[in-house]
Parts: C-alpha cells; structure tokens; sequence
C-alpha cells in the first residue's frame, strides 16, 4: 500500500508554515481534571468544552498557531454557537488534529515503566477521527529516568507501538507525530537527560524504519533536553540549545520535516527562552517549531478560574503567551 506523501507534506506545510507551531489541547479528561484541580475548576465536560472554546476563539491566534490537538470528547463537541470544533478551528486556517494513544499503562514485568497502549481498533478509529475533520494525529510514548531506567525493554516496546502508530496513521492520509516523551522532573544531570534522550531517539527512527513509515510524512514532538528540574546544577538556555540540538541532529533524519517541544513542565519563560535559543542556532535540517500544552495554556487557566466573567481576560493571555512563544520559535524574544 502506497502512501500519499505529498498529502501528508501539504499537512506539514500547513502546521508549520511562517514559523507557526502547534497548540496542544489534548489533555485526557484525567490529565485536564488534574489540571483544573490546580486553580479550583470542575471537571465538568461543559467546563473542559468552555475552556477548549475560549483558546479557539481567542483574538488573532491563528497567525502563530497552524494547528491545534483535540483529545476524543473535543472533537466531537461543537462551541456555544453550535459550531463543531474542528470547523471552528478550520474556520480560521488552523489544522484541527488529535490525540490517538490511550495514555502510558505499566509495562509487564518491569515495575515502573511505561508503555503506551491504543492500537487496537486504529484503523477504524483513524476512519472516523478522519470523517470528523482531523488531519494529523499524535501518540506519546512516556520514558521515565531512574536507577537503571530507561530499559532497553521500555525502549523498544514503545517506539514499536509507535512505529505502528504512525503506518497506520500514514495509511489513513494524516501526519503522525510522534511523542517520545523523556520526563524531565529528576534529579538527572543534563547529560543523563542527552543520554536517554539519544537513546529514546535512536530506537524510536529504527522501528520507524522497520515498520516502513516514511519518514518525509511524520512529526517528531519531544523533550527539549535540560538538567532534571530537580537537579543541583541547571543548564541555562544557550546549553540548553546546544545540547538538544546536538542530540536531535544524530538521531533524527533529516528526511523529516519537522521536530516540535513539548513543554513538559518547564515555566513559562524557561519554555520560551530555550526555544529562542535553539531558533538561533538555525538553521536546523528539519522545521523547528512548538508544540506546547501547558506553557500556552497555564496562565489562562488560571486567569479563567471557571468563570465566564474572566472569559475575555483570559483570551488575551492566551493570545500573549501564543505571540510570545511564535516569537521565540523565530528567535526573536529579545527583539
Ligand atoms: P506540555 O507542553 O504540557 O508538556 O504538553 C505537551 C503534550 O502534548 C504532552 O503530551
């Protein structure tokens, strides 16, 4: 079966065109509930659909956000003005995509790690998701740093369920991302964290190879590498730059159109200086963009509080943190 990879290059096109990145909203109703917990919301699904509708109706975003990832209950919900999401988004030039895996469960035999489970079923669900108006999907494997950990074992089983992930992903018609995930709230020294990181990298483009997913049609998102966040020793930005460059430039091809950060737990501003410096040190072989969830998100939740009175304070925060994050993917944050 052949894949149709000038389609998935227009979609990469899109996402990324004039240095736009990606919001990512896909937060499962566990992840969200958590987060509303964080500023005193309910996790009701009417407050999960208003908080999803004020980032996409919010203030000139879509000249900084190419596309935005839905998680299941998104997609299928529509705005207060009865307009379904994805059109609400597609309405303003904005590629609505959306998160297919179904989250990191304990990995057999190997207390501790994670393996991300969501393939059975793929096929039909990419048929739907695909009739709902997605075009590109995401999958995020999770790999935790420890005594001994990542395994081998972790390695391999997640970048295959990826690499499998992303065949089928491709075969429907929409741009995988790929999310390898190494988690950053250690104490690990930033070369633990290029260690793991090249690994994770390195596996990950293997079973992509072997499963024969084209390379030219995919999107990487992963983690910037930084000293653990809980590590005596913090790398500043230009380190910071250099050494995920570095790693990214040995594991992933060039043959790839694009790589996108995930946040990852970084503040605010850490999110957007490191992303200024790694823009500066372009240019890079592949698109270097973002892919943030809660560095765009955190402020105006907060602002938000659950509150309809705060609605339009909060869209503009929203709409500032997007701007400034779309100028450091430009490198331009101090300009
Ligand atoms: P963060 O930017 O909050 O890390 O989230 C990105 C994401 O999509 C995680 O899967």
């Amino acid at each position: 079966m052949s894949v149709a990879v000038r389609q998935l290059q227009n979609t990469v096109r899109e996402l990324l065109a004039d240095g736009k990145g990606l919001l990512a909203a896909d937060e499962s109703t566990g992840t969200i509930t958590k987060r509303f917990e964080a500023v005193g919301v309910e996790s009701t699904e009417d407050n999960r659909r208003a908080f999803r509708e004020l980032m996409f109706t919010a203030p000139d975003v879509e000249r900084w956000l190419g596309g935005v990832i839905l998680y299941d209950e998104t997609i299928r919900q529509s705005t207060s003005d009865g307009t379904p999401m994805p059109g609400q988004l597609v309405e303003r030039g904005i590629v609505p995509g959306i998160k297919v895996d179904r989250g990191a469960k304990a990995l057999a035999l190997r207390g501790g790690e994670k393996v991300t489970e969501g393939l059975d079923g793929l096929r039909e669900r990419f048929e739907e998701y695909r009739d709902l108006g997605a075009r590109f999907a995401k999958w995020r494997a999770v790999i935790e740093l420890g005594d001994g950990i990542p395994t081998e074992a972790a390695l391999v089983a997640n970048s295959h369920a990826m690499a499998r992930y992303a065949a089928l992903a491709q075969e429907a018609g929409l741009v995988p991302i790929v999310e390898p995930e190494a988690i950053m709230d250690g104490t690990q020294t930033i070369d633990r964290s290029a260690e793991v990181s090249d690994a994770m990298l390195r596996e990950l483009f293997t079973q992509v190879r072997g499963q024969g997913v084209v390379p030219d049609g995919l999107l990487v998102k992963t983690n910037m590498v930084v000293s653990g966040y809980r590590a005596a020793q913090q790398a500043g930005p230009e380190e910071v730059a250099e050494r995920t460059v570095e790693v990214l430039r040995r594991t992933v091809p060039a043959a790839v159109p694009g790589i996108v950060f995930l946040s990852g737990g970084q503040t605010d501003d850490q999110a957007t200086d490191n992303l200024d410096a790694i823009a500066r040190r372009g240019p890079h072989p592949w698109t270097v963009s973002f892919s943030y969830a809660r560095a765009l998100q955190g402020a105006a939740m907060q602002a938000w509080a659950g509150k309809p009175d705060n609605t339009s304070e909060a869209q503009d925060i929203f709409r500032d943190r997007v701007r400034r994050t779309a100028a450091a993917n430009r490198g331009e944050l101090g300009t």
